[in-house]
């Protein structure tokens, strides 16, 4: 089930990449673009006899390869796999990885959605989580040191709160304490962040933001180019089952290809967005790595290639935040981020209501924006007028 394209194309550019690696024409017509194929079962030469490897649409499907070869390309690794939600990825990259008695150690504003899978569903099996600020090193050498953790896993920039870790830095602290290094690098998206070319083993996205990139899909996927991982991971793609369909497949492949575009677009509006807040005196707080003021802009020039699209901000209280919130007209209030249109989410009550009360809890006078690819003078107006109504 290899991509005969996936050697030649390793040598190419990002954007060559992301439009090409996985998209060969289709042999029998030459349509440019690969067929869906949604096929769930293969005819056998004989008993045992595939044609290229394809038997049953849970172990295998071509449009699901071509997305996988395409992911693996752009983040610059040996294998991606693909799965039905970025939490599905997370979990059989969590299972293949970890047994009763393994601890991960989690950055403390990770996606609540993160912690909740290790501490609620694989915590009754016997796996501990423990949490850290993993932009201050200091604080992960000292919890390795205590105790040794199987997954250190770093989300930066992280999510609502757009914190930034030093990849580098971790994969080496987390190595030497013979932890596995995970990114989810969903925000940054490969376009603007690599992190296994920082060190790290394993990136982690929820496809359902930036690669898909239109909001029309929901999937993820688990990036290594170590041989063994990939075989753990892919056991447990094919044994539980949790893969892509072909379409969602189909549709993440399509979002890809303009990826490189897009995040220019998205980080461009995003800093202007960003400039126009911090400037205005409803405003108590800017977060966005792009600023020169945010505590880790430094490392975020030098780790990644672009600051990104999304936004968050401190108002004065929480009734002020949840009215910013229901305020605007064309930032549109719903979960989720990484669309080209802008949305608006009030983490306290939605993206990180499950993490309440918890030491990822998200302040509730912080609003997120997902900053879309529309003009940036209208975005800003929008906003100006929320803020004129508060
Ligand atoms: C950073 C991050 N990782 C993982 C996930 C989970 O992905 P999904 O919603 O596709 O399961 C999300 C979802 O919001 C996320 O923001």
């Amino acid at each position: 089930m290899t991509d005969p394209t996936a050697a030649s194309a390793a040598a190419r550019g990002f954007a060559s990449l992301a439009v090409h690696a996985g998209q060969q024409f289709d042999p029998t017509t030459g349509a440019v673009i690969p067929p869906i194929h949604l096929s769930s079962t293969y005819a056998q030469d004989g008993i045992g006899g595939l044609r290229n490897g394809y038997e049953y649409g849970r172990s295998g499907n071509p449009t699901r390869t071509a997305l996988e070869t395409q992911i693996a390309a752009i983040e610059g690794a040996t294998h991606g796999l693909s799965f039905a939600s970025g939490l599905a990825a997370e979990d059989a990259l969590l299972r293949a990885t970890l047994k009763p008695g393994d601890e991960v150690l989690l950055g403390n504003d990770v996606y609540g959605g993160t912690h909740r899978l290790i501490a609620r569903v694989l915590g009754p099996w016997g796996v501990g989580v423990r949490v850290v600020d993993m932009s201050d090193l200091d604080a992960v050498a000292a919890a390795l040191a205590k105790r040794p953790a199987t997954i250190l896993w770093v989300e930066t920039p992280s999510n609502p709160l757009l914190k930034i870790s030093d990849i580098a830095a971790l994969a080496c602290l987390g190595h030497d304490a013979g932890a596995l290094v995970v990114v989810d690098n969903t925000f940054a998206s490969p376009a603007l962040q690599q992190p296994l070319a920082l060190g790290a083993d394993v990136v982690v996205h929820s496809t359902t933001k930036y690669l898909g990139g239109h909001s029309d899909v929901v999937g993820g996927a688990i990036v290594t180019s170590d041989d063994a991982l990939a075989e753990k991971v892919r056991f447990l793609q094919f044994a539980a089952g949790a893969v892509s369909g072909p379409l969602d497949a189909w549709l993440t492949t399509r979002g890809i290809k303009t990826l490189a575009i897009r995040m220019q677009r998205h980080s461009e509006n995003a800093d202007a967005v960003a400039r126009f807040l911090a400037g205005h005196d409803r405003v108590a707080e800017v977060y966005y790595p792009g600023l020169e003021s945010h505590p880790g802009h430094e490392i975020a020039a030098r780790q990644m290639r672009g600051f990104g699209g999304i936004v968050s901000l401190a108002l004065a209280d929480g009734p002020t935040a949840r009215r910013l919130a229901e305020s605007t007209s064309l930032f549109t209030l719903a979960e989720s981020l990484g669309g080209v249109e802008s949305l608006l989410n009030y983490p306290d009550e939605m993206t990180h209501a499950s993490v309440r009360g918890t030491e990822l809890a998200v302040p509730v006078e912080v609003v997120r924006l997902s900053v879309g690819i529309e003009d940036a003078d209208d975005l800003i107006a929008d906003l100006d007028a929320a803020l004129a109504s508060l």
